[in-house]
C-alpha cells in the first residue's frame, strides 16, 4: 500500500467528470482501493474519492467507527463504492459544517439532502444499495460530489460561513473532520 498525495482545490484533475470503472475484481482496482484507504488512514480522513489522488474513476472510499476525536459523529460502515448513484428522498435538506482534504485547513456551512439512497457496487462488482441520513448521507454527497468534479465550497450558499479552521475556533461549532 502506498500513502498518495492529495490533489488540492486548484488542480484542474479535481473539476473532471470521472469515468465508470468497467473491470472488476482487478489488482489494479484492489492496489488503488488500498491507496485509498491508507491515504484517507494517514489523513485521519472520513472519506475519499478517487479523483482526491488523480485517479479518473467513479471510486470512493468513506466510513470510521465511532472514536475519542471525534465524538459528535456517528459511526458509518466502511464501504468502497463505486459506479455510484443517488437518489433523494424526501426534500429536506440539512446544513452543517463540512471539511475537505482537498480544502486542507478550512470548514464551510453546507447545505445537503438529509436523505438519500445511494446505490453501486463494491470492488468485486457486488451491488450495494443503502439509505442513509445524517452525517452518513452528507458524508457520501461530498464524496460522489468528487466524481463530478464539484468541491463543497461550491455547493456553498453563504461564503460568510466559509474560513480557516483557526478563526472559526472561537465560539463556533464545526465538524472537525475532513471529508
Ligand atoms: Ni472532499
Amino acid at each position: 500500500m502506498t500513502i498518495r498525495e492529495i490533489l488540492k482545490m486548484g488542480d484542474l484533475r479535481l473539476l473532471r467528470q470521472a469515468k465508470p470503472v468497467t473491470k472488476f475484481g482487478t489488482p489494479e482496482l484492489q492496489k488503488l482501493i488500498e491507496d485509498m484507504f491508507e491515504t484517507m488512514a494517514d489523513a485521519d480522513g472520513a472519506g475519499l474519492a478517487a479523483p482526491q489522488i488523480g485517479v479518473d474513476l467513479q471510486v470512493v472510499i468513506f466510513g470510521f467507527e465511532k472514536n475519542e476525536r471525534y465524538p459528535d459523529a456517528e459511526a458509518i460502515p466502511r464501504t468502497i463504492l463505486i459506479n455510484p448513484v443517488l437518489k433523494v428522498i424526501g426534500d429536506e435538506v440539512e446544513e452543517a459544517w463540512e471539511g475537505c482534504l482537498s480544502v486542507p485547513g478550512m470548514r464551510g456551512m453546507v447545505p445537503r439532502w438529509a436523505k438519500i439512497r445511494y446505490e453501486g457496487f463494491d470492488q468485486h462488482g457486488n451491488p450495494i444499495s443503502r439509505e442513509a441520513t445524517g452525517f452518513h448521507s452528507r458524508v457520501v454527497q461530498h464524496e460522489c460530489d468528487h466524481l463530478g468534479g464539484v468541491l463543497y465550497p461550491m455547493r456553498m450558499s453563504d461564503l460568510r460561513r466559509f474560513g480557516y479552521i483557526d478563526a472559526l475556533v472561537p465560539g463556533r461549532e464545526f465538524i472537525s473532520r475532513d471529508d
